[in-house]
């Protein structure tokens, strides 16, 4: 994958002004409520019973902080990030048996994030950016699928 100065560019502003505990909080109970079956993976995470509860779930918001950070590293990695979620990969794959397809979901969710947060500075150019990095990370932790 080749990234353009542009596009580094659109990444890094982006995520500079990015709170990864509320945005990660944000994505994670989106994901959730607006793909209800994704709750099956964190049924050790209490109470899921409505779209009010997973918000105030305290679980929730510290997975979510942990889920962004992690793609934080994805960011810090631009040209490598296939080995640097390796690791991750397995675990997804391996032992959480999680389908790759919510890797798609939760990228689209974190996208519909950020245009909430950012509203117009979130640009067509800035969006497309995004879209092809969420799609890169969603391919980097299917890898170990294949
Ligand atoms: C755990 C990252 C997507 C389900 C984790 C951990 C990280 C992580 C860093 C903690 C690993 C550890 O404790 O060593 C990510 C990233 C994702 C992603 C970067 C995509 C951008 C998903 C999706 C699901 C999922 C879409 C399911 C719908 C889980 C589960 C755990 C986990 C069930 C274990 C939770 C626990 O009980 O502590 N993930 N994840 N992940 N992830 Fe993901």
């Amino acid at each position: 994958v080749h990234w353009s100065a542009e596009e580094k560019q659109l990444i890094a502003t982006v995520w500079g002004k990015v709170s990864v505990e509320e945005c990660g909080a944000e994505a994670l109970a989106r994901l959730l409520i607006v793909y209800p079956w994704t709750q099956r993976f964190f049924d050790n995470f209490g109470n899921l019973s409505s779209p009010t509860a997973i918000i105030g779930n305290p679980k929730v918001r510290a997975h979510g902080k942990k889920v962004l950070t992690s793609f934080g590293e994805a960011i810090k990695n631009l040209d490598n990030i296939k080995p640097t979620f390796s690791k991750l990969s397995e675990l997804h794959c391996e032992k959480l048996h999680v389908d790759p397809e919510n890797f798609r979901l939760l990228g689209d969710i974190l996208i519909i994030v950020l245009a909430a947060h950012f509203g117009r500075d979130f640009t067509p150019a800035c969006q497309a950016t995004w879209q092809k990095l969420v799609g890169v990370v969603a391919h980097a932790l299917a890898y170990k699928y294949h």
